[in-house]
């Protein structure tokens, strides 16, 4: 019996400037290092949690990532990461969700 593979494919849908674009990235994919992949307009420096310049306002449902990292927390602030603020350089998607993208630079 074959394995569907389209299974582990999971969509990332980005919301830029009030329109919604599909993401289609694998299982366990950096979200970051995917949205620029497809080059989507996202700014970063680190790659590791520390500069917040890939912070994103993102709908993020239990199942599709690990909640916000002790990382992310102390860099962003509990409230932000309530606001669902996320580092998208922290982030590996599991399941599906939702990005905005900022019409300014952060
Ligand atoms: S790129 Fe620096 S925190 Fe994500």
């Amino acid at each position: 019996m074959s394995v569907e593979r389209s299974a582990d494919r999971i969509t990332v849908t980005i919301i830029q400037h009030g329109v919604r674009h599909q993401l289609h990235v694998k299982r366990g994919d950096n979200l970051l290092m995917a949205m620029v992949r497809a080059k989507f307009p996202v700014e970063y420096m680190c790659t590791t949690g520390k500069c917040t310049t890939c912070r994103m306002l993102m709908e993020v449902p239990p199942e599709s990532a690990a909640p916000a990292s002790e990382t992310e927390r102390y860099r962003l602030g509990a409230p932000a990461v309530e606001q669902g603020y996320r580092l998208a350089c922290q982030l590996y998607v599991e399941g599906p969700l939702t990005v905005c993208l900022p019409d300014q630079p952060n």
